[in-house]
């Protein structure tokens, strides 16, 4: 499996292939040569998983929890160790997996695998985030370097949908951080709400993402913005809630899909566009990631707006 490419902006084109093969703790995407889950076999069922919407495999097979206690009574370690982005996690067992710490136990957003290890005396239960249903988790899995949200981040999240991706970033910025969850569809938007019921760091505002001031006054400033809105205008989009909630030296990410921007030119042509607008508008790209072989022809763009000068900026 070839993991996603990546590449500085500007240092010309898609970059060569990169990360994949080490472990996520310390270095770059991937599980490192034990991996098994989320293989190139697409998004075809899990083995056995209970649910039907688990689509690709969520990289833990068959019975979660039950599982990992049979695990355990034969004697196969199974263990969970920090991603190098803050607030994700690497399970370790017969398959290995991206996850995240729930932050309501007992409970899965849309049918993901739920897996429970004991640290130091402490049941701790962690959701797999599979990369096949959620941009963010391809992205990370294929070797990002920054994903700026992190514990007690506050995030502007737009195209929210029914909340698959915005229920990890819930976990990740913990009880202390916050998620503007931007969504139009009104169906997408009740999923989203009753997601938010559980999870009181999450904000759902069901609105046009063109139209930053509509909801203005639910919304504080953010530290990062992230945009899965799919529209040919997403860089307009980006700006226009960038101008009206992102901090100076705040951080965006972007996850182009080539064909809803433009059918007729290469994927390439489409993100080096795409790359210009925001550059137009104060939001500088440091970095840009295709999805493959998790999404294709999409790519993820992530930078800084109206960068702080360097002896003021974390
Ligand atoms: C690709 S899906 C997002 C998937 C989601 N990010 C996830 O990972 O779970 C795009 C979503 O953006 C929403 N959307 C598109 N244009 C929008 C707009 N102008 N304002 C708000 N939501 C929008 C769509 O209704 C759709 O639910």
């Amino acid at each position: 499996m070839k993991p996603a490419g990546s590449s500085r902006v500007g240092a010309g084109g898609r970059g060569g292939w990169k990360g994949g093969s080490d472990s996520g703790s310390g270095t770059k995407g991937g599980f490192g040569s034990r991996t098994r889950g989320f293989s190139s076999g697409g998004r075809g069922r899990g083995h056995g998983g209970s649910d039907s919407r688990d689509r690709g495999g969520g990289g833990v097979r068959r019975g979660g929890a039950a599982k990992n206690k049979n695990r355990r009574r034969k004697g196969i370690a199974v263990s969970v160790e920090p991603h190098r982005h803050e607030g994700v996690f690497i399970y370790r067992g017969a398959e290995d997996a991206l996850v995240t710490l729930n932050m309501v136990p007992g409970i899965s957003v849309y049918g993901e695998k739920r897996v429970t290890v004991i640290e130091n005396g402490e049941k701790l239960e962690y959701r797999t985030w599979n990369p096949f249903r959620s941009k963010l988790a391809a992205a990370i899995l294929g070797g990002v370097d920054h994903i700026h949200i992190k514990p007690k981040s506050k995030v502007l999240y737009l195209g929210a949908a029914s909340g698959t991706t915005v229920s990890h970033v819930s976990d990740i910025i913990g009880p202390d951080g916050l998620v503007y969850a931007v969504e139009f569809s009104h169906r997408a938007g009740r999923d989203l709400v009753n997601v938010a019921k559980k999870r009181t760091n999450i904000i759902p505002v069901l609105e046009d993402a063109r139209h930053p001031l509509k909801y203005r006054m639910l919304i504080g400033m953010v530290d990062v913005i992230f945009a899965d809105v799919a529209q040919p205008d997403q860089s307009r989009i980006v700006a226009l809630n960038a101008h009206t909630f992102l901090r100076n030296g705040g951080h965006f990410l972007i996850s182009i899909k080539a064909n809803c921007i433009d059918s007729t030119a290469s994927a390439e042509a489409v993100f080096a566009s795409e790359v210009r607008k925001l550059q137009q508008e104060n939001l500088k790209p440091q970095e840009q990631l295709t999805l493959e072989p998790y999404e294709r022809d999409h790519a993820v763009v992530v930078g800084v707006y109206r960068p702080l000068p360097k002896s003021s900026s974390k």
